[in-house]
């Protein structure tokens, strides 16, 4: 299987709420690497791109006022079977439905603060870090205990 990479933001309230560090450990312990990271305030037309695909939903504007309303943290990470596997250990978007062990299913218990967000699929990842990143931020580099990770 070849190395992907996939968008994942800590939500407004993960930011105010102090989960940063408690995120982005994880996806570290868990080996992934990370390839890109910053703090913004989305701009509402950068917020109704990202969530273009439900601009015809009802709870659109809503979404679109909540990631807007104040930082969140931008990153890509890099790994074997990232997109699935942080999708997983996101959770469920209810976090009442989350499986324990999962982000929101550990530590948010409301759809619209939900913690976290990570790309749904390769082609939405392609997107969403070009729309959230130039590529001179992102690095491509080899963790020195990259040997330690994979066996090849
Ligand atoms: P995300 O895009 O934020 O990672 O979340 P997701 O894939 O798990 O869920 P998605 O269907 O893409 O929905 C995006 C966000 O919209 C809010 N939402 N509210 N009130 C509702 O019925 C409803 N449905 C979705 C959630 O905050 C969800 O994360
Ligand atoms: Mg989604």
């Amino acid at each position: 299987m070849t190395s992907e990479r996939t968008f994942i933001a800590i939500k407004p309230d993960g930011v105010q709420r102090g989960l940063i560090g408690e995120i982005l450990g994880r996806f570290e312990r868990k080996g992934f690497k990370l390839v890109a990271l910053k703090q913004l305030v989305p701009s509402r037309a950068l917020a109704e791109k990202h969530y273009g695909v439900h601009k015809e939903r009802p709870f659109f504007s809503t979404l679109v006022d909540f990631i807007t309303s104040g930082p969140v943290i931008a990153m890509v990470w890099e790994g074997e079977g990232v997109i699935l596997n942080a999708r997983r250990m996101i959770g469920a978007t209810k976090p009442l439905e989350a499986d324990p062990g999962t982000i929101r299913g550990d530590l948010a218990i409301d759809i619209g603060r939900n913690v976290i967000h990570g790309s749904d699929a390769p082609e939405t990842a392609v997107f969403e870090i070009g729309l959230w990143f130039n590529s001179e931020e992102l690095n491509s580099w080899t963790p020195s205990d990259q040997i330690w990770r994979v066996e090849n």
